[in-house]
């Protein structure tokens, strides 16, 4: 089983950028992290970051054949980025979109997500745990788990 991994604009920056909302991991971190979990479950991850809304569409559409799942922080994109979200919708694999922050508690423009309702659920607001979750969640419904 193969989980792609995507991070959108400025996620690079984590560890550096507003720590007391994003925390102080940075990505390399947070993909170790993801590497680990994925060893574990025994199941490939591959991590992709990119500042350009179109690099993560090529990324989505060339690694999607051989995936199963997605797990998403779209970063600000998550907002307005309708190419991803079609980009999203139309390759059609399961889907988990991850915030590091509680999105509904900030300002107004960020409590709506363009890719929530093509998504299997939403993590908001649990740091960088979130994302460990996510996968964990993702594995167990392709696998068909119950329990
Ligand atoms: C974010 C929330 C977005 O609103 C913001 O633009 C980000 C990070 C999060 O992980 O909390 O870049 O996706």
């Amino acid at each position: 089983m193969k989980i792609l991994i995507v991070h959108g604009p400025n996620l690079n920056l984590l560890g550096k950028r507003k720590k007391e909302i994003y925390g102080d991991k940075t990505l390399e971190e947070i993909d170790r992290l993801l590497g680990q979990q994925a060893a574990e479950l025994g199941i490939e991850v591959i991590a992709f970051q990119s500042n350009s809304e179109g690099s993560l569409i090529d990324f989505i559409q060339g690694e999607s054949p051989g995936a199963d799942g997605i797990i998403i922080n779209p970063g600000a994109l998550t907002h307005y980025g309708l190419s991803l979200r079609d980009a999203l919708d139309d390759i059609g694999l399961p889907l988990i979109e991850v915030h590091l922050s509680n999105i509904h508690a900030r300002e107004e423009f960020r409590q709506k997500s363009v890719i929530a309702p093509i998504a299997t659920g939403q993590i908001s607001g649990l740091g960088w745990r979130g994302y460990i979750a996510a996968l964990r969640t993702l594995v167990a419904e392709l696998r068909g788990e119950t329990a």
